[in-house]
């Protein structure tokens, strides 16, 4: 029934770009070799053949070439993204129901597009093969998408040989074994995501070179762990300083040390920050050398701390999280919080004057706290699912009647523990 929803429309992703060179004979051949290793049930690559009114391959569909040259230097091979329906719900990819548009091989014809800068194999079905090592001399590559594609085996090393590379995407595949210290000499990259993977081992301090990063995500893997073990391994985090956002939502060995969250500290273009399912230092911990050191960069405006067990040991960092001038979105679902650790979420505590969404779901809460809730004034969406409240649903809404009535757009009180006496 899911699949309803999926429904492939096709867009035409790509405009036919009228070529005033044509397309290179033996890109042409390479292209055909390519799909000739597909599958290609959903008829994607029918605009790609022989026949003399075909020849012009810079004419087939998700080709493009350059204008100036002919060569061939974008495919967009990816498949239907449908990650918005389940991604949320689940860790790792697994069988589910999908309908994937290319099935088969990757010819390593594809060797022959030595001027691609830009491959997308996303949501396709790579039925448990490897990542081909042979990627790794597509050295023309700026962004490679593998992503949601079934692949299995370990991160080729090669792939460290792409030094244009701006954006890698190798998430939600079935990759697991270490992460190659070879992509440090990917000092280009913008953008790098190995997340929903079954990755382990210690995250490479080589990933400290590529200073370019913005984006990293490792979240969401088998085992992978910082290394705590002395500081100039940890140190590599805090040589990404352009990083906008950073998901290291369960790496185990957060709680080892504070070496990683002094690092984190020192992130000043941080604006996304996930930990979902992490341990976290205790109080004690956090509170030695010197608290005032931390200071978490004032830029941040999504923390996402949902599932980490051990929050409540923690009230400094939920302080600081209080504290942050620019926060928007803050995520606390099964945190185990107690009332105590609430009290340090009160709206008066609360130093943001932007909060929107708040997700407090699956946390013991009195219904008092809702009042303090109730007066963030800026909150749009309020997250309460699986709440015991023992009170009933009016006195829910009229408890939460202050000034975050005029903005709040989405309350969602779903599997909460409330009495029943509705007079609707
Ligand atoms: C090539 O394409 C680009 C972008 O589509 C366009 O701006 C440029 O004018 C084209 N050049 C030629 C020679 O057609
Ligand atoms: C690849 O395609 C997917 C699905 O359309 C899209 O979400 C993703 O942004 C694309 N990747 C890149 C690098 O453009
Ligand atoms: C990575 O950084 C280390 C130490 O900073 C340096 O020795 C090494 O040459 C760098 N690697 C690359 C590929 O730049
Ligand atoms: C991180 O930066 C420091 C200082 O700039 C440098 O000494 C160190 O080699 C860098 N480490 C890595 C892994 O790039
Ligand atoms: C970190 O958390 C793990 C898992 O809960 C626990 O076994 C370990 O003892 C903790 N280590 C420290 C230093 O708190
Ligand atoms: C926190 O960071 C800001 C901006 O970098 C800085 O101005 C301020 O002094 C820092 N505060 C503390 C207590 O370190
Ligand atoms: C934190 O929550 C756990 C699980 O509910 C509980 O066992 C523990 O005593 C709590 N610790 C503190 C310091 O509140
Ligand atoms: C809230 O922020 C303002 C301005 O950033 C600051 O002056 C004030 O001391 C803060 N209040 C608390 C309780 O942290
Ligand atoms: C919540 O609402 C009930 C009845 O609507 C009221 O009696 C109670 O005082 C309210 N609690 C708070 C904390 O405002």
């Amino acid at each position: 029934m899911l699949l309803l929803l999926f429904q492939l429309q096709l867009q035409l992703l790509v405009s036919h770009s009228w070529s005033a060179v044509g397309c290179i004979d033996r890109e042409r051949q390479a292209l055909l070799d390519l799909k000739a290793g597909f599958v290609d049930e959903s008829g994607l690559l029918s605009s790609w053949g022989n026949e003399e009114e075909k020849r012009d391959c810079c004419q087939w569909e998700r080709v493009r070439c350059s204008n100036q040259t002919g060569h061939v230097q974008m495919l967009y091979l990816q498949g239907e993204d449908h990650s918005e329906v389940y991604w949320q719900y689940y860790d790792v990819f697994d069988s589910y129901d999908v309908r994937p548009l290319l099935r088969g091989k990757i010819s390593a014809s594809l060797m022959e597009l030595q001027h691609l800068r830009y491959l997308n194999l996303s949501f396709n079905n790579f039925k448990y093969s490897h990542i081909p090592e042979f990627f790794g001399t597509l050295h023309s590559l700026r962004y490679l998408d593998v992503s949601n594609s079934y692949f299995v085996g370990k991160i080729p090393n090669q792939l460290g040989s792409l030094p244009n590379l701006h954006h890698l995407d190798l998430s939600r595949n079935l990759l697991e074994g270490a992460i190659p210290s070879q992509l440090e000499s990917l000092l280009n990259l913008h953008h790098l995501d190995l997340s929903h993977n079954y990755l382990e081992g210690s995250i490479p301090s080589q990933l400290g070179n590529l200073s370019s990063l913005q984006k990293l995500y490792l979240g969401y893997n088998q085992a992978l762990k910082i290394h705590n073990e002395n500081f100039a391994r940890t140190q590599w985090l805090s040589n990404l300083t352009s990083l906008t956002i950073l998901d290291l939502s369960k790496v185990l060995n957060l709680n080892h040390s504070l070496n990683w969250l002094q690092t984190i500290n020192e992130l000043q273009n941080l604006r996304e920050l996930y930990l979902v399912r992490c341990n976290l230092p205790d109080d004690d911990l956090l509170l030695f050398p010197d608290p005032s050191k931390f200071n978490f960069s004032s830029s941040l405006t999504i923390v996402d701390l949902s599932q980490v067990s051990n929050l409540n040991h923690s009230h400094y960092l939920l302080q600081i999280i209080g504290k942050l001038p620019n926060l928007r979105e803050l995520f606390l679902g099964d945190c185990k919080l107690s009332d105590q650790d609430l009290f340090f979420l009160d709206h008066t505590k609360f130093n943001s004057s932007s909060l929107t969404t708040l997700d407090l779901s699956s946390n013991n809460m009195p219904a008092t706290f809702l009042k303090s809730l109730a007066n963030i004034c800026t909150l749009r969406s309020l997250i309460l699912s699986d709440v015991s409240l023992s009170v009933d649903f009016p006195t829910i809404l009229h408890n939460l009647s202050g000034c975050a009535s005029d903005t709040l757009q989405e309350l969602d009180l779903r599997y909460c523990l409330m009495f029943q006496n509705f007079h609707l």
